[in-house]
């Protein structure tokens, strides 16, 4: 009996089972009511007592062999059939759509990458400011009406913790951190407690320029914005420099760009007068130097910033500035962008 459970082992061992008909012979053959299995067990009855004990484990042995063999062979022929069903090898693969970046945030890395190639870097600054940071320092004494230009948001009633209301903020922090010379290029969300129309929004996007060293002077601003406004706007652009005022510069500008729409003739965007304004700039303070510890003796140097809004809405002609805010796929999808 034993050598003929040990050869039954052995066929089984040695039996190649190519397909689900050929395993189904299989099964029948030795798992069925009347296959061998069963039939060695029925066998099995008639085994003396004394080799009851051998004989009995060789033939589970055997029972296990089989039922594991017929196990393992089945699910690998359902996982066959799984991928057969489901998978069209020659199928083509569906496209993927990557969507696109926001225009905000591709104006943003335009300039930034403009800057970069004058050897600007980037500086970071917190949108929950102090007043020290935003005004103080920016030469805007308590009680001046300048601090009235801008409608400032202040958190939880405090008068000196407010969200910035303006990048220049960031130009103090890197002054109070880094030694000249200081060329830094500062993007960021700020803050206007302004009613949304179609021109304002209470929060929107800056970039600050500063650049300080010995030496610098308003022939280097201009010089950097006209690189600026013609990488930006194309190479045929022209810039001009009207008188303003800022309380942290001095002399301050505003700049305009000659209108990229009609090429400086005069149509609808410029209101036909052929010119854009852009940004504001000037020569850093000698009051904001000496509050952040530079001195403005040894040293001197130029800041700007511009409303990046602004920029895309004359670059891309958008006429009403709550598209920004309001994720409309329709408006979006417009702006595909390479990086
Ligand atoms: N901070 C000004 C604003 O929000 C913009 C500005 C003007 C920034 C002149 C400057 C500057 O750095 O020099 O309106």
């Amino acid at each position: 009996m034993l050598q003929k459970i040990e050869s039954v082992k052995e066929a089984v061992i040695n039996r190649t089972v190519l397909s689900p008909a050929e395993l189904e012979q299989f099964r029948n053959e030795y798992l069925s009511k009347k296959g061998i299995l069963n039939q060695l067990f029925e066998d099995f009855k008639a085994v003396p007592a004394e080799e009851k004990k051998s004989v009995g484990i060789a033939l589970n042995e055997l029972k296990t062999l089989l039922h594991e063999k017929f196990e393992a062979l089945k699910l690998q022929f359902s996982q066959e059939q799984e991928l057969s069903n489901k998978t069209d090898l020659t199928r083509p693969a569906s496209p993927f759509n990557w969507g696109g970046r926001h225009p905000i945030n591709v104006v943003r890395k335009e300039i930034i990458d403009i800057f970069s190639r004058l050897g600007y870097v980037v500086a970071d600054g917190p949108e929950i400011e102090d007043d020290w940071h935003v005004f103080s320092a920016l030469n805007f004494p308590e009680e001046h009406p300048a601090r009235d230009m801008q409608d400032t948001f202040f958190i939880n009633h405090r008068p000196d913790i407010i969200l910035r209301t303006h990048t220049s903020s960031i130009q103090v922090r890197v002054m109070e951190t880094m030694k000249p010379p200081i060329r830094v290029i500062c993007p960021g969300r700020v803050f206007r407690n302004e009613a949304i129309s179609a021109r304002a929004h209470c929060i929107f996007h800056q970039i600050e320029g500063l650049y300080i060293d010995k030496n610098v002077s308003f022939a280097d601003l201009k010089q950097n914005l006209l690189v600026f406004a013609r990488e930006l706007f194309g190479e045929k652009t022209q810039i001009r420099l009207r008188p303003s005022y800022f309380p942290f510069t001095e002399p301050s500008a505003e700049m305009d760009v000659s209108c990229s729409i009609c090429g400086g003739k005069g149509c609808n965007v410029c209101k036909y007068t052929g010119w854009l304004e852009i940004l504001g700039c000037g020569m850093v303070d000698p009051n904001v130097f000496k509050s952040v510890g530079i001195d403005p003796v040894i040293y001197s140097g130029f800041a700007f910033g511009m409303g990046i809004e602004r920029i895309v809405m004359l670059k891309y002609q958008i006429k009403d500035l709550r598209h920004f805010f309001e994720n409309d796929l329709r408006f979006l999808e417009q702006f595909q962008s390479q990086f």
